[in-house]
């Protein structure tokens, strides 16, 4: 592993300090060779988290940061830690990052983008010499999507404490095989304490997964907050029988009360209000075959809503839907809720270090709140965080079909270059310390 003072940017005899520029022809080859882990032939990424393409990706950033000299760190989740030193190495860090796994048919830079981004930022800070006052540390977030192993945000929940190290590790994939395990193959079950670095102020950049910066024509989006996300498994549990010999009054049919349910779930929105998320995104089926009615069912239910009271009422709905769809139906249902993240507001002082960023550089910038989750909700709860989203395509994200223009990702480096360099110089004793 390098140690601290091999970094080229701490190198007493490099050349003085110029004005650090991310490199863009660096960062968009940067971004296309990372896309190569997982790729998918519909030209996007089937990268899950602590899979073979997971590591592939995780192996290629600690060989960069090992080649620049930089402190390479993994926590016992497989959080990675990659720190270009500070002058003054007592300081907190300035924190950057993001996530590097995707979803089955994700998309290139819905978590990929934030981690390169950040990763370009400590490089561009190297090739002009500038030595920040405190250290600047990058994140790659272990199974932020919550895709293969439930939760999401799973790597910055056991750092904020929402979820234990040893429930996180034990956590498995549909095939019973555990975080912990995955881990352990990959190489990445480290001992750095993760729980104890301090961190100065926190900046994700992201792409912002829906329509609004690329229709008003905006670069940048402040991001002041995300909304509250909770998480559920229903289980129906029915009898498998055959298919040919048994009546439809005799049916104890997991799949079909699961549709009903369904359905319920698709309506809330026109109960609860018109921000309410409601999205049944999985359905997994025993014993899945066509001449068996299926004995059970379990769906993946995804409710969202920047007010948590909202929220309460729609899980209440889905509670009552599913005893009553069990007693019509004749089947027994059980709701397990495995995620809860409250809203989240990120620091004001940090939010706005992002829109002077901006502005500095002549950007355009509007301020807006985050529809998806984030791993910065986790940090929020630790130290000052905040987020910048960049546009995206058609505002497509979680799908292969996920795209940004090359501009559009320069620019959001440029503002989180600015941003990060600003804070990493804040003095000893300003706030938020
Ligand atoms: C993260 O990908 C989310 O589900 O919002
Ligand atoms: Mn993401
Ligand atoms: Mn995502």
């Amino acid at each position: 592993m390098a140690t601290i003072s091999a970094g080229s940017g701490t190198n007493d005899d490099a050349p003085g300090p110029s004005d650090p520029r991310i490199d863009p022809d660096r960062l968009l080859a940067t971004l296309s060779r990372f896309a190569t882990f997982g790729a998918t032939d519909g030209g996007g990424l089937n990268r899950l988290s602590l899979g073979d393409a997971d590591g592939q990706a995780r192996d290629e950033l600690c060989a960069i940061a090992r080649r620049r000299g930089y402190r390479v760190e993994v926590d016992p989740i497989g959080n990675i830690f990659i720190t270009r030193p500070g002058l003054d190495e007592t300081l907190p860090v300035v924190l950057v990052g993001s996530h590097l796994d995707s979803q089955p048919f994700g998309g290139r830079y819905d978590g990929a983008y934030g981690v390169l981004a950040g990763l370009e930022v400590l490089l561009s800070l190297d090739d002009a010499g500038v030595r920040t006052r405190r250290p600047v540390t990058l994140v790659d977030w272990t199974n932020e999507e919550g895709a293969r192993f439930s939760p999401g945000l799973l790597g910055s929940g056991v750092v904020a404490g929402t979820i234990s190290l040893a429930d996180a590790q034990a956590r498995t994939d549909a095939d019973g095989i555990t975080v912990g395990q995955e881990l352990d193959r990959l190489g990445y079950r480290g001992a750095f304490d993760s729980s104890s670095l301090a961190v100065h102020r926190s900046f994700e950049t992201h792409i912002e997964q829906g329509p609004v910066l690329e229709r008003t024509g905006t670069d940048i989006g402040v991001v002041n907050g995300v909304q509250a996300i909770r998480w559920f498994d229903v289980l129906v549990q029915g009898q498998d029988r055959h298919a040919g010999t048994t009546a439809h009054s005799d049916r104890q049919d997991a799949l079909v009360a699961a549709a009903r349910l369904i359905d319920v779930v698709d309506q809330m929105a026109d109960t609860v209000d018109e921000d309410l998320r409601a999205t049944v995104g999985e359905i997994r089926v025993q014993p899945n075959s066509r001449n068996v009615i299926p004995g059970r069912a379990v769906l993946s239910i995804d409710l969202r809503h920047p007010d948590p009271a909202r929220l309460d009422q729609a899980e209440e709905q889905l509670r009552r839907a599913a005893a009553e769809v069990g007693e019509q139906r004749g089947v027994r249902t059980e709701v397990h809720q495995v995620l809860e993240m409250p809203p989240t507001a990120f620091d004001a002082e940090t939010t706005d270090l992002i829109r002077r960023a901006a502005a500095s550089l002549g950007r355009s910038a509007m301020e807006m709140s985050s529809g998806a989750g984030h791993d910065s909700m986790n940090v929020a709860s630790r130290a000052p965080a905040s987020m910048l989203f960049i546009p995206c395509v058609d505002g497509l994200s979680h799908t292969q079909a996920e795209d940004i223009h090359d501009e559009w990702a320069v620019n959001g480096a440029s503002v989180l270059l600015t941003a990060v360099r600003w804070a990493a110089d804040e003095p000893a004793g300003h706030s938020p310390e």
